[in-house]
């Protein structure tokens, strides 16, 4: 073939060639390459070629199939001259090849392979214009700077690329190792007009910058991120380095972070509180210790941290050991102690201890605070209390959202931090004084803690997280029922303490308010005694109220002087002294009596009568009083009576004038001529209801028969137009009040006659009761 060499390669093209299909990429003239032959029949193919000329055409299939046939090709490719073969042991064949010129198949020989055919070779087509020559160096320069920054493109490829002269071939080149798709680069090898191929070439390129710029960022961005976090790691151990050799606590957060991440993985959460949960501590993890957000973040997770998810519940207890400390720490109040055991046996024999709430309700100073602390460690249970008295904020109930500045969560949550339970007893005081304004209401938020139907998730605004406030058992107290609102009313068990009468203060005194008050002011219980005669005269002449408040105060007071005598007397603090406390020494500490010991309430003239009134504070004695002047017919009221009394005031008149006449001949000039005048004493503190009507209509009458009404006798009930005796509320703590009033005979009601039954028999002995049901039975007993 020596011989050869000078002539054209064109010239020796054949024009019937054998095919081999190309799967993968064209292969663009000017090349020198290696391929690889594994199919037999391209083996095949080549074995022929290399018996006559030594040239194949390559061209690549349509799409990549096992065994392509001549439909399958794409009708542009390139011939090659095979320049050498080498076997490969596995059977398939290496050759290396050189690429020469473009050629479009004009008629496929045979249908599968091996496929012969009929060629037309092709020539770049276009003059070699100023145009192509500025391509050719846009393309140069684009391609240097793409091959520069990247080490894919070899030395070798780059030096190649500047010595090829022919615009054609440097567009071949560019696009045989440009990393674009197969239909590309079979498009470029398509295009037999330099220009047009440079130009497709050149947009290749530029996109393949674009893509290139694009990766440079992306890179970049990544290697800040991990330069910065790598120096912030670097500046934080040099901080802790810092913080150390100056003895400062190292890494706050970090030892923070992780107990509370311990703990809040120790409680198991799931489903919305495991999310919600676990993100405030990924949250509280990437914070910055100063910011005022981080102590939000940690103060939320603290109380998280420490509310009772898991503690245990259903602890039962000793119905009969329960028994014995709510008697050993209370005196008398037998039917409230009854009531209670009876109400726990019922929760102990139903179990779950869902359901109704306890709601002590009396005066001031009865006890009701103190049994609800009985009940609680009778029960073996934490207890905590709270007051809601003057409370208007629902937000002191259900806490404040965690956005607001200081928020906090509300009483409950708080009360379940405080006692790590999740079935304390939770006392929730003065229930009947709370109040309500815009900032939300109270009582709908307690409502909604008090009722069993949704309190198994109870959601705190704070915490906004549900909790189960389900098991904690809830006494409320209150001084009256009326302002309690119905719906809270309804699912409360309502147990009364009445108050106590003088005998029942000496015990309590005697048994638990000295002891207790004496410990208080760091006495022996042996240093001070008391006398009989000296405790009646306190409670009657110094804490006359329904409960023992002031008494206890009135003993403390006792012991503080007490105490600042034997601190600073000269013989200073001997064992040996005592202290004797009868009624004389009682004005050396407490000051002139309140009340004279025989000042009570007392119908001394005619025109008056001794009333019961049942108020918040408890019963009490009030008299009313009647005069009447000449003038012309008037009736007028005094003594801040309410609306409802005065309506009753006005029946009581109508009735008496009827009455008088009827019954005494009384003429109606006696009221024409008359301004009567009624009052009720002690006008500073409103009254009203309709119970003193009897007791106005028996002082009215007093009055017009200028006689006085009997001696110690006291009276309640509602009076109609027509005289009929109507029942009235709060006996029992209306007796007690009579009862320290020392009265001896009280009329009633006939409708309230079976309330007599749930006043204990030492607040009844010594009093007779006269149920009535009218009127005139009043006039009989008490205008005799
Ligand atoms: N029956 C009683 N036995 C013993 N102490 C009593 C009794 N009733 C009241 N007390 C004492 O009187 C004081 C006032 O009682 P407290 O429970 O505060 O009344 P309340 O809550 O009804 O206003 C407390 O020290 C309480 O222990
Ligand atoms: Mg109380």
């Amino acid at each position: 073939m020596a011989n050869n060499e000078i002539i054209p390669i064109e010239m020796l093209l054949p024009n019937k060639i054998p095919i081999i299909p190309l799967n993968g990429k064209p292969i663009f003239p000017g090349i020198f390459t290696p391929i690889m032959l594994s199919s037999q029949d391209d083996i095949q193919t080549m074995d022929e070629a290399m018996q006559s000329h030594g040239m194949i055409g390559l061209v690549l299939v349509k799409e990549d199939t096992d065994k392509p046939q001549a439909s399958d090709l794409h009708e542009v490719g390139t011939v090659a001259k095979i320049v050498k073969r080498i076997n490969l042991p596995d059977g398939s064949v290496n050759i290396f090849i050189s690429t020469l010129k473009r050629f479009k198949i004009k008629k496929s020989l045979s249908k599968e392979q091996p496929i012969m055919a009929a060629v037309e070779y092709k020539d770049d087509q276009g003059e070699d214009s100023d145009e192509i020559k500025a391509l050719t160096r846009a393309l140069i320069s684009e391609m240097k700077m793409i091959s520069e920054n990247n080490p894919l493109f070899s030395e070798e490829m780059r030096l190649n690329m500047i010595n090829i002269d022919h615009p054609g071939k440097i567009a071949d080149f560019i696009a045989s190792i440009l990393n674009i798709d197969r239909t590309e680069q079979q498009k470029i090898l398509e295009l037999f007009d330099i220009r047009e191929r440079m130009e497709r070439v050149l947009m290749s390129i530029k996109r393949e910058q674009e893509l290139l710029k694009i990766q440079k960022r992306i890179q970049k961005e990544i290697n800040e991120k991990v330069e910065k976090s790598q120096r912030d790691y670097f500046l934080k151990e040099e901080l802790k380095a810092i913080k150390q050799e100056l003895g400062m606590p190292t890494d706050a957060k970090g030892s923070d972070y992780q107990r509370i991440k311990e703990l809040l993985e120790g409680f198991g959460f799931k489903g919305e509180i495991k999310e919600l949960v676990d993100q405030e501590l990924e949250k509280f993890g990437l914070m910055d210790p100063n910011s005022s957000e981080f102590i939000v973040t940690r103060n939320w997770l603290d109380l998280v941290s420490k509310l009772p998810w898991k503690a245990e519940t259903g602890k039962d207890f000793d119905l009969a050991a329960a028994k014995d400390i709510l008697e050993n720490d209370h005196y008398g109040l037998k039917d409230v102690k009854d009531r209670i055991i009876e109400y726990l046996a019922v929760r102990k024999l139903k179990k779950d201890s869902r359901g109704s709430i306890l709601c002590l309700v009396g005066p001031p100073g009865v006890g009701k605070t103190s049994v609800g602390r009985s009940v609680a460690k009778a029960l073996g249970k934490e207890f905590f209390r709270f007051s809601v008295g003057g409370m208007r904020d629902e937000a002191e109930i259900k806490g404040h959202r965690r956005t607001y500045v200081g928020a906090l969560p509300g009483k409950i949550i708080q009360g379940l931090k405080i006692t790590k339970s999740r079935d304390p007893v939770f006392m929730i005081d003065e229930i009947d004084k709370m109040g309500q304004s815009f900032q939300g209401d109270p009582s709908s938020a307690l409502l909604e803690v008090l009722d069993p139907e949704q309190n198994f998730s109870f959601r705190d605004h704070y915490l906004d997280l549900p909790f189960d406030v389900s098991n904690v058992f809830f006494i409320v107290t209150a001084n009256t029922l009326d302002t309690i609102p119905p719906p809270l009313r309804d699912r409360m068990e309502i147990i009364q303490l009445a108050g106590y009468v003088d005998t029942e203060k000496l015990e309590i005194a005697k048994r638990y308010l000295i002891p207790k008050s004496l410990d208080k002011a760091g006495l022996k219980r042996s240093r001070v005694k008391y006398t009989r005669d000296a405790l009646t005269a306190i409670a009657e002449g110094y804490a006359r109220e329904a409960g023992v408040r002031n008494f206890e105060k009135l003993l403390d007071r006792i012991h503080r002087k007490i105490a600042l005598q034997l601190v600073s007397s000269d013989d200073g603090d001997s064992p040996a002294k005592r202290y004797n406390i009868d009624k004389p020494s009682l004005e050396k500490y407490l000051g002139k009596a309140r009340f004279d010991a025989d000042d009570i309430k007392r119908a001394s003239l005619p025109g008056m009568t001794v009333g019961l009134a049942w108020t918040n504070m408890g019963g009490d004695t009030l008299i009313i009083e009647a005069v009447a002047n000449p003038g012309k017919e008037s009736f007028k009221l005094t003594g801040q009576m309410g609306s409802v009394m005065q309506e009753s005031a006005s029946i009581a008149y109508t009735w008496v004038r009827h009455y008088s006449a009827d019954a005494y001949n009384i003429p109606s000039s006696y009221y024409e001529e008359r301004q009567i005048h009624l009052h009720i004493p002690e006008g500073a503190t409103p009254k009203d209801g309709p119970s003193a009507g009897i007791t106005m209509a028996t002082t009215l009458l007093s009055m017009v028969l200028n006689k006085k009404v009997k001696d110690r006798l006291a009276m309640t009930g509602e009076l109609s137009l027509t005289g009929q005796v109507l029942p009235i509320g709060g006996l029992k703590e209306k007796t007690v009040a009579a009862k320290r009033n020392k009265i001896r005979e009280i009329i009633i009601p006939k409708g309230n006659a079976k309330d007599l039954e749930d006043i204990p028999e030492h607040v009844k002995k010594g009093i007779e009761f006269y149920p009535v049901e009218r009127m005139e039975e009043v006039i009989a007993i008490a205008l005799p």
